[in-house]
């Protein structure tokens, strides 16, 4: 076939080389975008009188049939052109004849594929924000629910303290949060609309850059030209945001499969977002948390796919700049399909507080509380932190928990313990006593998740 661009070159180009250089195949998703790019340019290029009106209205009119061609299904793309750039204007001409060769006036693909996967990433990137917010609700929902419920909190994966189930989980929301704002952040800094940069140098017409920019939604325009075409850095940017969401994802994925297990069994993952065994008949696998875990490499590779392809390239456009969008295509499918399928796997999550509780009891998480204790009645911590430890071991030697050794045995170690220090120690009493901001206690659970919906309001 012969090529949009053939002139310089006569020859054809070998069959498994057009393979290698077209991108139709995934620049195809980008469509909606490529059709709008060119009715703002066309518009401004009639406005502008660089074309006729009447021509920029017939091409206007074109791309629009195109475009409910295209949804409607009544068109599909030819796989044999190299992009849906190409593909556009292909069907753009054959449909209009040759008012349709008008519309490549004072631009370039260089700056139309940069506008195209601008728009692109903002609509996908306000879709991934929203069900980023979903995920926030069902964990502060959650955490509202299990405000009360006690469990370990654990360093090293050690029993440490008493805190509550819905601390722990607004600890999660915090992270999600910052990735909402990180996500946000780079938006502001994306929407900047590089079209009328052209090839590389800008261009001899008379081109309005702002009309374009405003029609199309943008905040401002790139300033440099040759940055405008050669910038990914917004790419690069909401990649770094999507693998930090990611990695948080994973993190609690992980904690989800910890504590679905028969070993922990804090809480039970609904059989929607569970599978069993083909073999063992009484396993309930956490797979879509072990696959958002194992999905969160894919995203770094994406990530560090692209700053490798970017680090050695000299301005302005390469053909190295195509390798861009699968990765970012593949991030962007990835990260709305683990955020589709975690939200409600939060929120149909079963917590079972008896046996949090339980496991709260054993390993001694308020050896703390017991120093402190002796710490409000005038010992030194270092001091009380090792009677403390002494009472723990001699509690392991014994068999028995804090709880229930009798007050003759703690006076043994200090004349300081009273009758008092069981409701010091009481579990319950150890989380409220936590009243510090950002703490455990229900009040600063509360606080805390009141914070998080007034910022996801605002
Ligand atoms: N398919 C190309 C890309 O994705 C479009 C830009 C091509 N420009 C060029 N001068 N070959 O980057």
């Amino acid at each position: 076939m012969a090529k949009l661009w053939a002139g310089r070159t006569a020859g054809d180009t070998d069959q498994i080389a057009d393979d290698f250089n077209s991108s139709i195949r995934f620049d195809c998703r980008m469509f909606r975008e490529d059709i709008t790019g060119s009715m703002a340019h066309a518009a401004m290029l009639g406005a502008k009188g660089i074309i006729a009106q009447a021509d920029a209205e017939a091409i206007i009119d074109g791309l629009q049939g195109i475009l409910e061609d295209l949804e409607s299904g009544a068109l599909e793309f030819d796989l044999a052109c190299e992009d849906i750039h190409m593909f556009v204007e292909q069907v753009l001409t054959e449909r209009i004849g040759d008012v349709g060769k008008r519309l490549h006036t004072a631009r370039s693909r260089n700056d139309q594929v940069a506008l195209d996967l601008r728009l692109y990433l903002r609509r996908e990137n306000a879709e991934i924000m929203s069900l980023t917010k979903d995920v926030l609700q069902a964990l502060i929902s959650q955490a509202e629910a299990n405000k009360a419920a006690i469990l370990p909190g654990y360093t090293h994966l050690q029993r440490a303290q008493p805190i509550t189930f819905g601390h722990h989980l607004m600890a999660y929301a915090m992270m999600l949060l910052r990735d909402m704002d990180r996500m946000l952040d780079a938006s502001m800094r994306m929407n900047v609309s590089p079209i009328g940069c052209c090839a590389l140098a800008g261009t001899t017409y008379d081109t309005d850059r702002w009309m374009e920019a405003i029609a199309l939604g943008f905040d401002a325009i790139a300033m440099n030209s040759l940055d405008g075409v050669s910038d990914r850095d917004f790419c690069l940017e909401l990649l770094s945001a999507y693998a930090i969401l990611m990695m948080h994802l994973s993190r609690l994925s992980e904690e989800l499969i910890l504590w679905s297990s028969w070993e922990f069994q804090f809480v039970s993952l609904s059989d929607a977002y569970t599978t069993g065994s083909s073999i063992m008949p009484q396993k309930k696998n956490p797979d879509m948390a072990e696959l958002v875990r194992g999905k969160t490499g894919r995203v770094y590779g994406d990530l560090m796919a692209l700053l490798t392809t970017l680090k050695g390239l000299p301005l302005a456009y390469n053909k190295d700049m195509q390798e861009d969008k699968e990765a970012v295509f593949d991030a962007v499918d990835t990260v709305k399909m683990c955020l589709q399928v975690f939200a409600p796997m939060i929120e149909t999550m079963v917590t079972k507080p008896e046996n949090m509780k339980k496991a709260a009891q054993t390993g001694f998480i308020n050896a703390t509380d017991l120093a402190d204790y002796l710490v409000k009645k005038g010992l030194p911590f270092r001091s009380a932190y090792k009677i403390s430890g002494q009472l723990v071991a001699k509690c392991i030697a014994e068999h028995t928990v804090l709880e229930e050794l009798p007050l003759e045995a703690y006076k043994q170690f200090s004349e300081l313990f009273e009758e008092d220090l069981y409701s010091e120690i009481d579990l319950a009493a150890c989380v409220e006593k936590r009243i510090s901001q950002g703490g455990t206690s229900v009040a600063s659970v509360e606080a805390q998740i009141a914070y998080v919906k007034e910022a996801l309001e605002a």
